[in-house]
């Protein structure tokens, strides 16, 4: 326990991409309150913003804390954030004695007041939902990479038999249009070039009759933004007009992660997923035709409880019939108080392995593929961040995929049109014909 206000601050991310997004508001508050970010090591202030979507991530957590005790035996001030927090609750400060605050994921915009708190001498608990307080009592954006994470909507209202999300981040909630446009234009206005709308239901974002379709066709009018993304969406809310959007706005991106979970339908019913293999089947086929060339991504659990190697076969096939770019393969892993947990027929850790390998060596081969087929095309890059060799840059392709280029005079933030020379299994290489735009 640290009872001096502190001067500096270490923000350490788990799990997904809202959780970068949370993380980098926690850090733009305590910067607007003029601390300083600084390395873990030295920290007078340690924020875990922690996830608990898979595997032993409280467990995780309790060890980095251990870890953050310096060698005096003292520790920084410790904030457990995050959806461990919501879901362990006050049991993490019992157990660990050293960790002073624990702030759920929409609560978070009152670290600073439990911070003061805790420096004098109390300890802070905060696991209100309270939905969207959070946004409106954040500062301004004003600083970015030239591509930036958006959070238009958060929770889940869909229950899912294995997921933890609609307990850790409530339920569905949507950010106001207006908002979302002033903070894009923020972003932008900061030097993003490209903006990520992000919601663990992104495509069931809405505010009255406005959809996804029509917010993605309002920042399309946002100059100087480039490039739009969203994710991660569920395919019971691919509506027509964000399919449509898809054809015709240029800015958004030929990408789309849509996850199935599970090739077969007694599988996907006893996940809850109220969408069948065929109706996913259906909506890749007019995602297709709206968008020829849209690269496809997903997420899959194998060895869900009862899961039998037949059922397993049924989402190889169904890798096989929608074809990658790349996609995430999970093994099932019972989350305290979801439904699945406590469902007969747990699968044998060495049969979801095997299942897991076969998987992964077919997602392998499909993404392998996909970069063979962008060879000889001619397309842009925005460029993030350097490579290992001197003078180069590594970007994104559209389609999302890493792309190597070796030129002099270019920058951090630009975007280039190349000639895909060379593909690889994971990544592309490059060569600069032109800037587009700095
Ligand atoms: N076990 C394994 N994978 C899970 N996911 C969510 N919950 C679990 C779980 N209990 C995966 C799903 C989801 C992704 C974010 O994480 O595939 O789409
Ligand atoms: Fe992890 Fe899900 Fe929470 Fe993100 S929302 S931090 S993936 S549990």
């Amino acid at each position: 326990m640290s009872n001096e206000s502190p001067k500096t601050f270490h923000v350490k991310n788990y799990g997904c991409q809202m959780n970068v997004y949370d993380g980098e508001r926690m850090a733009e508050m305590f910067a607007a309150r003029g601390m300083e970010a600084s390395d873990k090591e030295d920290a007078d202030l340690v924020i875990l913003n922690t996830c608990h979507i898979r595997e032993k991530a409280a467990e995780k957590v309790y060890s980095e804390i251990g870890r953050l005790r310096r060698d005096d035996g003292s520790s920084p001030m410790i904030a457990v954030a995050g959806c461990v927090a919501q879901a362990e609750g006050g049991e993490i400060s019992r157990r660990a004695r050293e960790v002073d605050i624990v702030v759920g994921p929409q609560a978070y915009h009152k670290l600073p007041d439990m911070v003061d708190a805790v420096a004098k001498g109390e300890s802070s608990v905060d696991l209100d939902l309270p939905g969207l307080d959070k946004f409106a009592a954040l500062p301004k954006r004003r600083k970015t990479g030239p591509t930036a994470f958006l959070t238009v909507q958060e929770g889940c209202d869909k229950f899912c038999t294995y997921c933890v999300v609609p307990y850790t981040r409530g339920a569905e909630i949507s950010r106001p249009f207006a908002e979302l446009v002033d903070e894009a234009k923020a972003l932008v206005d900061a030097g993003a070039k490209e903006i990520t709308l992000l919601g663990q239901n992104v495509n069931a974002w809405g505010d009255g009759d406005q959809d996804l379709g029509t917010l993605i066709r309002a920042l399309d009018k946002i100059d100087g933004l480039h490039r739009i993304r969203y994710t991660t969406s569920h395919p019971n809310d691919m509506t027509d007009g964000l399919i449509a959007a898809h054809a015709e706005v240029e800015k958004l991106m030929p990408y789309l992660h849509l996850p199935v979970q599970a090739g077969n339908d007694r599988i996907l019913k006893a996940m809850n997923r109220s969408h069948s293999r065929d109706s996913y089947l259906r909506i890749i086929e007019k995602v297709r035709a709206a968008r020829p060339d849209i690269a496809l991504s997903g997420d899959f659990i194998v060895g869900f409880p009862g899961e039998t190697d037949a059922e397993f076969e049924d989402t190889l096939s169904i890798v096989r019939e929608t074809v990658y770019s790349y996609a995430y393969s999970f093994k099932y892993s019972p989350r305290p108080g979801t439904p699945a947990a406590t469902m007969d027929g747990q699968v044998a850790p060495e049969v979801a392995d095997e299942r897991l390998q076969r998987l992964q060596a077919l997602i392998s081969e499909q993404q392998a593929a996909f970069n063979q087929g962008t060879l000889g095309k001619r397309t842009s890059v925005l460029l993030e961040k350097p490579g290992r060799l001197e003078g180069q840059l590594i970007g994104k392709s559209p389609w999302l995929q890493s792309v190597h280029i070796l030129a002099p005079g270019l920058s951090i933030g630009d975007i280039v049109e190349v000639d895909i020379v060379e593909a690889g299994p994971l990544s592309l290489k490059g060569e600069m014909l032109m800037k587009v735009a700095a």
